[in-house]
C-alpha cells in the first residue's frame, strides 16, 4: 500500500534563499517543520579524477514547468501536472507565490503537482518574491487575462544581464492593457478583457511570447506573435493550453496565432524532459570519459548540441527516449559555438561546453550572444588552470592538460552547472561554495552523480 503522500508545497513558509530555516514536510503526509542549515551556506566537495559511468533519469524541464505552473492561473478548474521537478527551489519559490495569489498548490514525491486557481484572491506578486525567481512575470500575462488586473514587481537585472521585460509590457499594452509602471511594479490593467494584437518581437524572447501567448488565450478576437521564440518549451506550454481548450497554432515556428476563447478548462498534462539537464551530463560524460544513459529525454531538443560535441570525440546514440553517451579516442578536440535562440546553441549551455573546451586539443571560441555578462565562470575556471582569454562577448578557450581543484564560487546557475563538470575531471578536491544556484535548477545532483561513481559530497 503505498504510503500516504504528503504535500511537499504546504508548508507555509516561503522557501526563501535568505531564510535562515527552510522548513521542509515529511513525505509520509505529516505536516513536520524541520529546520536544516541555511541552504545558502551549502557548499559542494568534489573529488575529479574519476569516469561517470551508469544512468541518471532527467527530470522535467524547469523553463517548462515554470510557464505551465502560471497557466493553472487561466482556469478556474484544476491543471494536473505531471513529471514535475517538485523538489527545485524556483519551482518551490513560484508554488509559494502561485498560494499568495489564491492558487491551491498540491506537489507530491510521486512528481505530480495540481494547482487549482478557483478563485484569484490577492492579484499582486510582491518584490521579496519576484527578485528571487525573475520567471514570476510569467504571472502578468495569465492574471491580465483571467483577472483583468495584475500588479507584478519588476524584475530587475541579474547575475547575466539587465533582463528588461519591456517586450512583455508593449505586448500586452498591443492587446489593450493599460499598464503603469510605479514605485519598482508593473500596474496593469485590462477593463472589459484584453483583445487580440498582432505583435512582433524586436528581439526573440522566450519568456515573452509565452507570456504574451496565455495572455492571448482568453483575449477577445484574434493575436498574432510575429518574430516568436521557438523554444520547445514554449511547444509545450502550447501544448498544455490546447489541452486546457486554447485554441493556438504555429508555436514551435516564428509566428503563433492564439484565436482567443471565452474561458478555458482543467487538464492534466506531462512536463517535457530537461534538455538544459541533459546537455549538462551529456558534456559531464565527454569530460571524464565515462559512458552514461541518460534516461527519459528527447535528442531531438538538441540538435544544436550534437555536431559540437561529436566534432569535439562524443558518440551520441539515442535508445527509445534514452540517451547513450560515451568518448571515443582518448582526448577531445576544440570547435567553435555561438549562442543563438532556438533551434541555434543554447546559452543555456555555453558555461557547460566552455568548460569542455578546456581540456580540448587545440583551441575553441564561444561566443555568446543572447545575454550581456555570461562569462562569469570564466575567472573561476581560470583559478583551476584553463586558458581562457575573453574579448567583448567572445572567450578564446585554449586547451591545457589538466584542471587542478581549488575552492572556487558559484555566480548563477548555469555558471554553478560548468564549475560541477570543471570538479568532476580536476586533478585533487575542488569546493564550490553558493550552491544554492545550483539548487534552482538541478534536483538531486548528488545523488544523480554519486550513483554514477562521482565523489561528490553537501557540506
Ligand atoms: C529564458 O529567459 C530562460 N528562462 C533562460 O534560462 C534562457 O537563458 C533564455 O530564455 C534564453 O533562452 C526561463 O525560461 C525561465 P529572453 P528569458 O527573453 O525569457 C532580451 C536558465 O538558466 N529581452 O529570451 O528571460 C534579453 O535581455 C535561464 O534556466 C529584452 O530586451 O530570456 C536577452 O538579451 C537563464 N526585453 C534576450 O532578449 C524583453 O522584454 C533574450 O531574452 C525580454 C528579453
Amino acid at each position: 500500500m503505498q504510503a500516504e503522500l504528503g504535500n511537499i508545497w504546504n508548508s507555509e513558509e516561503s522557501p526563501s534563499l535568505e531564510r535562515k530555516e527552510v522548513s521542509v514536510i515529511d513525505f509520509a503526509g505529516q505536516d513536520a517543520q524541520k529546520s536544516i542549515k541555511p541552504s545558502g551556506l551549502d557548499k559542494l566537495c568534489i573529488e575529479g579524477g574519476h569516469a561517470l559511468e551508469g544512468e541518471i533519469p532527467i527530470s522535467g524541464a524547469k523553463n517548462a514547468a515554470l510557464k505551465i505552473m502560471c497557466a493553472s492561473l487561466l482556469t478556474d478548474e484544476p491543471l494536473t501536472l505531471t513529471n514535475m521537478p517538485v523538489t527545485l527551489n524556483d519551482i518551490k519559490t513560484l508554488a509559494h507565490l502561485l498560494k499568495h495569489i489564491g492558487v491551491s498548490v498540491m506537489a507530491r514525491h510521486d512528481k505530480t503537482a495540481v494547482l487549482h486557481a478557483h478563485t484569484i484572491k490577492e492579484p499582486v506578486a510582491p518584490y521579496d518574491l519576484v527578485r528571487k525567481m525573475r520567471g514570476s512575470i510569467l504571472v502578468l500575462g495569465p492574471l491580465l487575462a483571467r483577472h483583468g488586473f495584475a500588479e507584478v514587481s519588476l524584475p530587475g537585472g541579474c547575475a547575466i544581464g539587465a533582463r528588461p521585460v519591456d517586450f512583455h509590457i508593449k505586448g500586452l499594452e498591443a492587446m489593450g492593457a493599460q499598464i503603469l509602471i510605479e514605485d519598482g511594479y508593473i500596474k496593469a490593467k485590462a477593463t472589459g478583457g484584453l483583445k487580440g494584437a498582432v505583435y512582433t518581437f524586436p528581439k526573440v524572447s522566450h519568456t515573452g511570447t509565452e507570456n504574451l501567448m496565455m495572455a492571448a488565450t482568453l483575449a477577445k478576437g484574434t493575436t498574432v506573435l510575429k518574430n516568436a521564440a521557438r523554444e520547445p518549451e514554449v511547444v509545450n506550454l502550447a501544448d498544455c493550453l490546447r489541452r486546457m481548450g486554447a485554441q493556438i497554432t504555429g508555436d514551435g515556428t516564428d509566428t503563433i496565432t492564439i484565436e482567443g476563447v471565452s474561458s478555458l478548462n482543467g487538464a492534466t498534462h506531462a512536463i517535457m524532459p530537461d534538455r538544459i539537464e541533459t546537455g549538462t551530463w551529456m558534456i559531464a560524460s565527454a569530460l571524464t570519459g565515462g559512458r552514461l544513459r541518460l534516461l527519459n529525454t528527447n535528442l531531438d531538443y538538441l540538435t544544436a548540441l550534437i555536431s559540437p560535441l561529436e566534432k569535439a570525440g562524443l558518440t551520441i546514440e539515442t535508445e527509445g527516449s534514452d540517451i547513450v553517451v560515451y568518448r571515443t579516442g582518448d582526448c577531445l578536440k576544440g570547435t567553435d559555438i555561438m549562442t543563438d535562440p532556438y533551434p541555434g546553441f543554447p546559452t543555456d549551455l555555453q558555461a557547460q561546453f566552455l568548460t569542455m573546451l578546456t581540456l580540448c586539443k587545440g583551441a575553441g571560441m564561444v561566443t555568446e550572444t543572447i545575454f550581456e555578462n555570461r562569462f562569469m565562470h570564466v575567472p573561476e575556471l581560470c583559478r583551476m588552470g584553463a586558458n581562457i582569454t575573453i574579448q567583448g562577448n567572445s572567450a578564446i578557450v585554449r586547451g591545457v592538460e589538466k584542471l587542478k581543484g581549488a575552492e572556487v564560487m558559484a555566480t548563477d546557475l548555469r555558471a554553478s552547472a560548468s564549475l560541477v563538470l570543471a570538479a568532476l575531471v580536476a586533478e585533487g578536491t575542488t569546493t564550490i561554495n553558493r550552491i544554492y544556484h545550483l539548487d534552482r535548477g538541478y534536483e538531486d545532483i548528488v545523488g544523480k552523480l554519486g550513483n554514477c561513481g562521482a565523489k561528490i559530497q553537501r557540506v
